[in-house]
């Protein structure tokens, strides 16, 4: 592999492979895309299903409000409260058809419980649901129908979020979504649109939603946590910034799981670039707890700008080793060492598996909150069973490069002109190719959409070989 100090000019590949699809594709999609520059890193907030269920009243939520303030979660970067389901009257709608609060359990109306949230510099966020009831079942509660008048109304009340199911929902899924979507939009008011719909559903979503749920529900144990993990993976190259996976909120602190497993759930997350929406009570939660949610260090590993989704570089067996690109320049990354065994184990990270030169490459434990060192071929932690060893590890002497299409040693703009046009079909070989398929990296002699997250993820250093060069 050939090696240089710097590797340039990553933004505008970045921006090229944001989506699989060949630029013409994206421009005809662009007049349709959710454009509402939210979420260019991902949100952070609370959420009320994880520790309440359907059992919420204003008094509840304006204390968790308070919470968020003197607890700190708002100063490490938490600003949404958000209202899940079972907020609404039974039936959910008055006799004109707008929907309505539950009169004694939110007496004062949204619009009050808006403003008191505003009040402490923070964002409200609200459910609701793209069929005929929310998954509580109320009566008249889904927005089936109603799309815009509730979305007018949510932007009345002045909902910053808006968190939208697919319970009781005929299979139109795409469109159901959109329409809500077109809704906001109309209302000219910045809603951040979180879609629930329990899976990845297809690339169109990177045009629909803030973000999306890739997973059916959380639970706050340690088998949901992986499993989640797994799936939620599998799309990592649709993230990027204004459009994440969601892998569900958090349940940090719920009290089923061991501090070390949320760490590790709180850890993977922020390698995920995931939505961090809090799931717990924090208006009493331990220190330990406490001290996961607002790590500022694991945090910003979360809202890193680049907005890359990390991925799992390597693993032998139950230990496994992650990586998340930071910034642009390619040589910093965020590590995870990942034990999903029964016991503790050593993990070594490889600089060669994450697109590092060997060398000089300074470690960072973020947890210990401390500098490790630097090392010259990798580094081995042990880690306890079901934990994570998360580092910022930085190379003085540069990055791997990727995509030196002109055999010059450098990667620059030229280089990713001509991939772009290659990807596009203006010209048909990389002068370094022989004139093959260079994006078909499975071998199929076809370009998918597939091909295209798979160059993105190399390009950017997540993986170190296409399935086609093993
Ligand atoms: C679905 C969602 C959950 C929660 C509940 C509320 O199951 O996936 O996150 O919103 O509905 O009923």
């Amino acid at each position: 592999m050939i090696k240089i100090k710097r590797l340039v000019a990553l933004g505008i590949l970045t921006a090229m492979f944001i989506s699989p699809f060949p630029l013409s594709v994206q421009n005809e999609k662009q007049a349709l895309a959710l454009d509402n520059n939210l979420g260019l890193t991902p949100p952070m907030g609370w959420n009320s299903w994880n520790i309440f269920g359907g059992n919420i009243n204003e008094e509840k939520i304006k204390q968790i409000a308070d919470a968020m303030v003197t607890t700190g979660m708002k100063d490490a970067g938490y600003e949404y409260v958000n209202l899940d389901d079972n907020w609404m009257a039974n039936p959910a709608r008055d006799e004109n058809g707008y929907l309505i609060p539950d009169p004694i359990r939110f007496p004062s109306g949204m619009k009050a419980l808006a403003d008191y949230i505003h009040s402490k510099g923070l964002k409200f966020g609200i459910y609701g649901d793209r069929g005929v009831t929310t998954c509580c079942n109320i009566p008249q509660s889904g927005s089936q129908g109603y799309e815009e008048r509730d979305a007018q109304t949510f932007a009345d009340w002045g909902v910053d979020y808006l968190k939208y199911d697919n319970c009781a929902s005929d299979s139109n899924l795409q469109a159901g979504y959109e329409k809500m979507r077109d809704a906001l939009l109309k209302t000219g008011r910045p809603i951040y649109y979180s879609i629930c719909c329990w899976y990845f559903a297809g690339p169109w979503l990177v045009d629909c939603g803030n973000s999306w749920r890739t997973t059916g529900d959380i639970t706050d144990n340690w088998g949901s946590i992986t499993r989640i993990i797994d799936e939620n993976s599998k799309s990592a190259a649709y993230a990027g910034p204004g459009h994440w996976n969601d892998p569900d909120m958090l349940e940090v602190g719920n009290g089923n799981m061991t501090d070390t497993e949320y760490k590790a759930h709180f850890s993977m997350w922020c390698m995920m670039a995931a939505p961090l929406i809090a799931g717990n009570d924090i208006r009493n939660m331990t220190d330990a707890t406490k001290e996961i949610l607002t790590n500022k260090e694991v945090i910003a590993i979360d809202q890193d700008s680049a907005g890359v989704q990390g991925t799992k570089v390597s693993a032998s067996g139950e230990l496994e080793v992650w990586c998340k690109p930071l910034g642009t320049d390619g040589t910093t990354k965020a590590v995870a060492l990942f034990n999903r065994s029964a016991a503790a184990a050593d993990i070594t990270v490889k600089w060669s598996d994450i697109g590092l030169d060997d060398g000089s490459v300074a470690v960072r434990d973020l947890w210990e909150h401390k500098d490790c060192g630097t090392f010259s071929t990798g580094y081995t932690a042990n880690v306890p069973s079901h934990g994570v060893v998360l580092l910022k590890v930085s190379s003085a002497d540069g990055a791997i490069m990727y995509g030196d299409v002109d055999g010059s040693n450098n990667i620059d703009a030229i280089d990713y002109s001509l991939i772009k046009m290659y990807l596009l079909g203006q010209i048909s070989e990389f002068p370094a190719s022989d004139g093959k398929l260079a994006a078909d990296v499975d071998g199929d002699g076809q370009i998918t959409a597939l091909d295209f997250s798979l160059v993105k993820q190399y390009l950017l250093g997540v993986i170190n070989k296409f399935p086609a060069q093993k």
